[in-house]
């Protein structure tokens, strides 16, 4: 038995998804710009998409613009707004690297970026940013949900008061679309990224919704495709997928957000029951229901997920190999944990076709997992 607990990094696509993209692969294999019959196919199932898309986050669809993913959504989002003589950027700690990536490249053209702390629980204070926010505050980019530990930055707040200051506030979703509510008609966002491949949609599909109205430069130029905000013929097998995904979204929300809750709370009980010296690296309040990022004392992660690996369980760690040698994940260091707490880390993320059979087959196997690694040592 395989047990995939690694839904933060990608999921399954549903079999609604294949078979939509399937059918536009097949059937609706027309050039959206094209004006003949299988053009205007085409262009109907991305309007479509669009709306399905749209009505999950809560935005006109014109609004929207569909990307190969959320890396260039969030490139296209940071990049293109930002024009004139170079300010004050405000973001965080905690970004995902393609945010991260792209304030390195408008720091070297002369933006000065603030990248606001997080507390132990992962989360940035909101009175903390706002107090941070200055004359020449341009943007502010803040992570909703992190994809390590799955903790919830108090965006709401935040975008009201970028809003009440006339700066652009963006806000990667990546890894909360899907998981709970978005309603871009309540939280006062201009900018919003997501991708298919974290909500059960195929992978190299995403959208960023621009609030009407708001000029920038497109990343990839060329044809009048998107509105002119972004050239390329479109992935229209790809931008149904994510439609039908978001489609599916929105029917099971509140359902999903509760079946992923009680699984990874499930897990969590467990572990802490079973396992000594292990800590949730979260506040379980702020945090997506279906992830859990657990520090095991005394564990060399990687080992550890080589173990459940060989046992057919897949999760994912809080260290990576960067030439040779093993770095800590700077979510987990900007948190305050040592090089060795987040190496001794391990996120668990469950979602769409994991069970409590599943778990359970897991709470059974990971005390001795740890064990043995404790045992092995070499942390
Ligand atoms: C929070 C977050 N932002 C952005 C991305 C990048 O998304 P994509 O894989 O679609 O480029 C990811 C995926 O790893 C993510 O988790």
């Amino acid at each position: 038995m395989r047990v995939y607990l690694d839904h933060n990094a990608t999921t399954p696509p549903r079999e609604e998804v294949v078979d939509a993209m399937e059918r536009v692969l097949r059937e609706t294999w027309g050039n959206p710009s094209s004006t003949h019959a299988e053009g205007a196919a085409a262009r109907a199932a991305v309007d479509r998409a669009r709306e399905q898309v749209a009505s999950l986050v809560g935005c006109a669809p014109r609004d929207l613009l569909f990307t190969a993913g959320a890396t260039e959504a969030n490139n296209t989002a940071l990049l293109g707004v930002l024009s004139g003589t170079p300010g004050h950027i405000l973001s965080s700690a905690v970004e995902h690297p393609s945010v991260e990536a792209a304030l390195d490249a408008l720091e070297s053209r002369g933006w000065e970026v603030t990248r606001a702390p997080v507390d132990p629980d992962g989360r940035v204070g909101a009175e903390t940013a706002i107090d941070a926010l200055r004359e020449d505050t341009a943007l502010v980019s803040l992570i909703w949900a992190n994809n390590e530990t799955g903790v919830l930055q108090p965006v709401d707040e935040i975008a009201e008061a970028a809003r009440e200051r006339g700066i652009l506030f963006h806000t990667d979703a990546t890894q909360r679309v899907g998981k709970l509510p978005i309603d871009l008609s309540h939280t006062p966002a201009d900018l919003l990224s997501l991708s298919a491949h974290k909500l059960n949609g195929p992978k190299g599909t995403g959208a960023l919704v621009v609030r009407q109205g708001l000029a920038f430069e497109p990343l990839l130029r060329g044809g009048p495709q998107e509105g002119g905000r972004r050239g390329g013929t479109e992935n229209v097998a790809g931008i149904v997928g994510l439609g039908e995904a978001c489609a599916l979204a929105a029917r099971e929300l509140p359902e999903r957000a509760r079946r992923t809750g009680a699984l990874r709370d499930r897990l969590w009980e467990g572990i802490s029951q079973k396992i000594a010296g292990v800590r949730w690296n979260a506040a379980s309040d702020a945090v997506l229901p279906n992830t859990l990022n657990v520090g095991f004392e005394g564990v060399a992660g990687e080992m550890l997920l080589q173990a459940l690996d060989l046992e057919g369980i897949s999760a994912s760690a809080g260290a990576a190999c960067a030439s040779g040698s093993i770095e800590a994940s700077p979510v987990l260091v900007a948190m305050g944990r040592s090089p060795a707490e987040a190496r001794g880390t391990l996120r668990f993320s469950v979602g769409h076709g994991v069970d409590e059979s599943q778990i359970d087959h897991v709470l059974a196997l990971l005390p001795d997992l740890v064990e043995r690694a404790r045992v092995a040592g070499d942390v």
